[in-house]
């Protein structure tokens, strides 16, 4: 099944949406890889692809990737699809990455989990900001105790509603953002939160709520709070880090990280930046192509998953879940 020592790794992509044509842009450039198949239910976005990225081959029915040889799929279709692809993909012998939300249900989220190590296959999850610089850097200095102790996060996560984009889509603002700010307080502390409590507001289209306030507290008296919202003009994707002798501002989309330590102004770091969706992607193929293990795995995945389901009973219920 791996592909021999210097052969290019066959890849599908299924799901060429917004983000699946981004992982189909980022494939079809590195040079070690082969782009074989795509697959999406729209003749026009298949059809770009095959002008823009020059796919080999296309198809709407996503059975004829998994009849074929690739050895490793993208999977970026809509959320409530994640499992039966996911699934049908691992029990075709092939190796995975799929877009957060793994799926919309833990339960299910762990059963892929099982099914991809019984298949000793790689199941990877799009937890893109693991690849960021800036949050890596941050990540070196926590592990190097230039913070002291970790009293809280604060993540702001905000941006204008774009209906133009997700024009009928049944997509609470929860499911969406919170994935990624679960793995990022992960990856950051190493720890999952205990306690989640969530107040959250449907301000634009009813029964779908677009703000949420977050609060999670961990074990060694740290806690999280997160602000998501559709509602504010600007986008904002910010971690603010409050230590015992030094705090940090990420701001992860420009990729910059700005110290303060006592009462200075804050000093701002040299920060690479990188290109996160290219190195998420690049070491996946990698991990193919060595069978090693992606630190965005279907665990942490599933995970997510579940800290998101704590998170709505948390909202429906009106109450603090303790995990
Ligand atoms: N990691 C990130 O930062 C990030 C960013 C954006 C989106 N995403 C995730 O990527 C996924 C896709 O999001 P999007 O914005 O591209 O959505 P989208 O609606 O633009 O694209 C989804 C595509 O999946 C296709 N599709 C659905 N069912 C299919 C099937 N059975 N076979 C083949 N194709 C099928 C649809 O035709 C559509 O083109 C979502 O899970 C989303 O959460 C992740």
């Amino acid at each position: 099944m791996n592909s021999l020592i210097g052969d290019p790794l066959k890849v599908g992509v299924i799901g060429a949406g917004r983000w699946g044509k981004k992982h189909i842009d980022e494939y079809s450039k590195m040079k070690d890889v082969e782009l074989l198949w795509v697959s999406d239910l729209s003749e026009e976005n298949l059809k770009s692809c095959q002008e823009q990225y020059k796919v080999k081959n296309v198809t709407n029915d996503y059975n004829e990737v998994l009849s074929s040889d690739v050895e490793a799929v993208s999977i970026c279709t809509s959320n409530e699809t994640h499992f039966d692809v996911c699934k049908e993909v691992i029990l075709a012998g092939k190796n995975v990455l799929v877009e957060k939300p793994l799926t919309l249900q833990s339960k299910k989220a762990y059963e892929l989990v099982d099914i991809a190590k019984q298949s000793n296959r790689i199941l990877a999850v799009g937890h893109i900001f693991r690849y960021n610089n800036a949050i890596n850097k941050v990540k070196k200095l926590i592990e190097s105790k230039f913070f002291g102790d970790l009293f809280y996060l604060r993540l702001q996560w905000t941006i204008q509603w774009m209906p133009q984009i997700y024009p009928d889509k049944k997509l609470d603002i929860i499911v969406d953002m919170m994935p990624h700010l679960y793995d990022i307080m992960n990856y950051l502390t190493g720890l999952w939160p205990e306690k989640i409590t969530c107040f959250g507001k449907d301000f634009v289209k009813k029964d779908l709520e677009d703000t949420a306030f977050i609060i999670c507290e961990f074990s060694n008296n740290i806690m999280a709070h997160s602000e998501i919202s559709w509602t504010l003009p600007e986008k904002v994707r910010e971690v603010d880090l409050i230590g015992s002798k030094a705090c940090a501002k990420i701001q992860a989309v420009s990729q910059k990280v700005t110290l303060f330590e006592g009462s200075n102004e804050g000093r701002k770091l040299d920060i690479k930046e990188n290109n996160t969706l290219h190195d998420e992607l690049r070491y996946f193929v990698d991990a193919v192509k060595n069978n090693s293990i992606v630190s965005n795995d279907g665990e942490i995945g599933a995970k997510t998953v579940e800290l998101v389901e704590a998170t709505r009973k948390s909202l429906e219920q009106r109450k603090t879940i303790v995990l």
